[in-house]
């Protein structure tokens, strides 16, 4: 009886402290910021969307930054949405940025006033400016720490890149929260501090059936720019960086014919127009699946057949697709044959631990690695002058180099 009261008392006590002092109800219920990122915006220069993750709350979320060389803290409450998963509910908080002022670095934190993140920094680009980003292939695992260490062998060899990609097949089962929150866990020493541009691929269209099915959580989880094709936001968009600019297309036609029909031929218009009217000097498409027949590799598949001549047309400089585990770097094509001053084709390998045996070298690839023994990863040096592309393994030995010059 006597601890029956106890418990009774205890109780009683801790309800009136927080009747009493509300504020302490948010310090005990406040949620910790995870796993805060940087995505890409359409102008870098100007813009960064920040997000972060938390369990359900009623307390708003906020970020607050700076210039570094300010005394004055900015402070904007984030768009807070449900993220439905298979572990439960969360909330994803965000918020773009605007108004940046190009090539200043800032610092900033997320979450309220009971809970901040730790403080980072974010940098805009700075108008027509050199710049490095990293482009990881497949990363999906059935260990997610070997996508970690990739990911931390590239930032180590490469600690001034301004931002990443990566090309898809993020992981192994997009409807899976486990497996992005371990995907989440190893983009760690990348998320907060340079933004990524992601691809979808055929995995984040996956059901945890293994059924076809809308990327859903990989579009909740990137708050990505909203100026792809029409009906296709997210899925498809473009960037600009420096002197470059990036197109990102869908190739999952197969995957979403039931909810996106003639998913390829809805994104011609959109993909002609974006290319018409781009001033940058560097153009450069990101596309999950490759554009050639695999295995009959001469040909080009019904990607290759829709997409190349408006390539062509724009005279775009490097296509990066990924999905078959290797690398291979084409000569320049033009019309899907050799030509100068054609465009080259890069499957760009994986970084997660999924080897494909079966990938077989293309007709006009100059350079072709199955990549069995280990991951890897590319870096892209962009100048006004040069585009460069280096592939490298996992502990950094080089695999392929080459460049552009115009
Ligand atoms: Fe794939």
């Amino acid at each position: 009886m006597k601890k029956w009261y106890f418990v009774l008392i205890i109780l009683c006590l801790s309800l009136g402290t927080i009747y009493a002092f509300p504020f302490l109800e948010n310090a005990i219920t406040a949620p910790t910021p995870k796993y805060v990122r940087q995505v890409i915006t359409a102008d870098s220069t100007s813009s960064r969307t920040i997000s972060w993750q938390t369990d359900l709350t009623d307390t708003p979320q906020f970020i607050e930054y700076k210039p570094l060389n300010s005394e004055t803290l900015i402070k904007k409450q984030a768009i807070t949405k449900i993220l439905a998963t298979d572990l439960g509910d969360f909330q994803l908080h965000s918020l773009t940025l605007t108004e940046l002022i190009p090539n200043t670095t800032y610092r900033y934190r997320v979450g309220s006033d009971d809970a901040y993140s730790d403080w980072y920094t974010l940098s805009t680009a700075a108008k027509e400016s050199n710049f490095s980003a990293l482009i990881f292939p497949d990363s999906q695992c059935s260990d997610y720490t070997v996508w970690g260490d990739t990911v931390t062998s590239a930032i180590t060899a490469h600690p001034t890149t301004q931002f990443f990609i990566n090309m898809g097949d993020l992981v192994d089962n997009g409807a899976s929260f486990y497996q992005w929150q371990a995907w989440l866990e190893g983009a760690k020493p990348l998320l907060p501090l340079i933004p990524i541009a992601p691809i979808e691929g055929n995995h984040e269209a996956y059901s945890l059936e293994w059924e076809f099915t809308l990327p859903t959580l990989y579009l909740s989880l990137f708050d990505l720019p909203q100026n792809g094709a029409k009906d296709l936001p997210g899925q498809t968009y473009s960037f600009d960086y420096g002197d470059a600019h990036f197109v990102v297309l869908d190739s999952q036609e197969k995957e979403l014919d039931a909810y996106q029909p003639n998913l390829t031929a809805k994104q011609i218009p959109w993909l002609t127009q974006d290319l018409a009217t781009t001033t940058k000097k560097w153009k450069i498409v990101l596309i999950h699946r490759g554009l050639f027949s695999h295995p009959d590799t001469a040909n080009l598949n019904d990607l290759g057949k829709a997409f190349i001549p408006i390539f062509d047309q724009y005279h775009v400089d490097v296509v990066f697709s990924a999905h078959i585990h290797s690398y291979g770097r084409t000569r320049p094509l033009y019309h899907g044959v050799p030509a100068a001053n054609g465009t080259v084709y890069i499957s760009t390998g994986r970084s997660g631990d999924k080897t494909w045996e079966s990938s077989l070298a293309k007709p006009y690839e100059v350079i072709f690695d199955r990549a069995l023994d280990q991951p890897n990863y590319l870096v892209l040096n962009v100048n006004s002058t040069t585009l460069k592309v280096t592939a490298q393994k996992q502990d950094s030995i080089i695999i392929d180099t080459f460049e552009i010059k115009k």
